[in-house]
């Protein structure tokens, strides 16, 4: 008589796995479709009509520059395309949008530093000079300069100063060590997550040749890649989501982790810089065989680390005001 009871408990059990996949087909279908349209229909690059599209490339351009204009290693000439295609992004902005926006005004302000830079260039810069003449009020945008102990002082601080003064460095002198990794990585376990599943993994690349393979695929650390000592890759578990509506959830809590993290960083005095996951299936797959992450891990992002030098440059990446990004909501009356 048991054996019929077993039987029928695997018989149900089998019945429901079928119907949870069946189900999770269905919705993780529904799910990436609504997102596919959702992107279609707004992502910016298909959309540079709209201001705000229009204003982020521009963001994208200046901040192009004002890497390099930071840069450990910096060769004087740098970046030239990028100036011209900065110059022609501004001057389409202003004719559709007008003259007052602060970003806008930023990036006239970098193209000015980046003149300033060159003022004994050889060459001429006809465009830029021309672009800087019709821009008088544009004041050079420089890069904050600091001392590594400044940049540091805040650590102890309260959390408005603290956050303030994290900013990413691009500048390395040397190895972090191993036990400070770690502190960091324990500090940053205090991060929240959907129902404590505790989603985000840790891999770090302690190793050069594997950093620069890494640093191949990822292709955003252009002038000081080969001087960053440890590479921390986020990943986040997918084994810890159970439905489709909870597909972002890996980047979600993965990205909250990761924002924990560099404040983590930051408190035990190590130099980092964020990087972009933003690659095609290829690198994904190629930077999951070449450290062993398990396939049920999704690469979040990546943190280049560093022993700080004594005084480096950081780009001044200015933000938005407050007021423009929040909206406050009410039930109309
Ligand atoms: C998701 C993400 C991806 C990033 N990717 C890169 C990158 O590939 N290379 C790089 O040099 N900086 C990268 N950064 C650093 C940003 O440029 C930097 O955080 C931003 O300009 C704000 O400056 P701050 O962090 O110093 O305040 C990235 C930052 C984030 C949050």
């Amino acid at each position: 008589m048991s054996g019929v009871f077993d039987c029928l408990r695997r018989i149900k059990r089998l019945a429901s796995d079928a119907l949870l996949n069946m189900r999770l087909r269905v919705e993780a279908g529904r799910a990436f479709r609504y997102d596919k349209e959702q992107f279609m229909a707004n992502a910016g690059a298909l959309h540079l009509d709209r201001k705000a599209a229009s204003r982020a490339e521009i963001v994208m351009g200046y901040h192009v520059l004002e890497k390099g204009l930071t840069m450990p290693r910096r060769r004087l000439g740098f970046g030239k395309g990028a100036v011209v295609h900065l110059i022609n992004l501004v001057n389409s902005f202003e004719r559709r949008f007008g003259c007052d926006d602060p970003q806008v005004c930023h990036a006239a302000g970098v193209l000015r530093a980046y003149r300033e830079l060159h003022r004994d260039w050889p060459e001429s810069m006809p465009r830029l000079d021309a672009f800087l003449a019709a821009h008088p009020h544009a004041s050079a945008a420089r890069q904050p300069h600091v001392r590594r102990d400044d940049f540091f002082a805040a650590r102890r601080a309260p959390f408005d100063e603290f956050a303030a003064s994290r900013h990413v460095v691009r500048h390395f002198a040397g190895p972090v060590p191993r036990a400070t990794i770690e502190a960091a990585v324990d500090l940053a376990m205090t991060a929240p997550s959907a129902c404590n599943r505790q989603h985000a993994r840790v891999h770090v690349v302690d190793d050069p040749v594997l950093r620069d393979k890494l640093f191949a695929l990822q292709g955003g650390t252009r002038g000081f890649g080969s001087t960053v000592d440890k590479v921390i890759v986020v990943t986040a578990d997918l084994s810890s989501v159970r439905w489709a509506w909870e597909r972002h959830d890996c980047y979600v809590n993965g990205g909250i982790f990761v924002m924990n993290l560099c404040y983590a960083l930051h408190f035990h005095g190590v130099a980092h810089c964020i990087l972009h996951w933003s690659v095609a299936p290829e690198a994904d797959r190629a930077v999951h065989g070449l450290l062993d992450i398990p396939a049920n891990e999704a690469i979040v992002q990546v943190i280049a680390c560093g022993a700080p030098p004594e005084e480096f440059d950081v780009a001044s990446s200015p933000r938005l005001a407050w007021n423009e990004i929040l909206t406050w909501h009410r039930a109309a009356k």
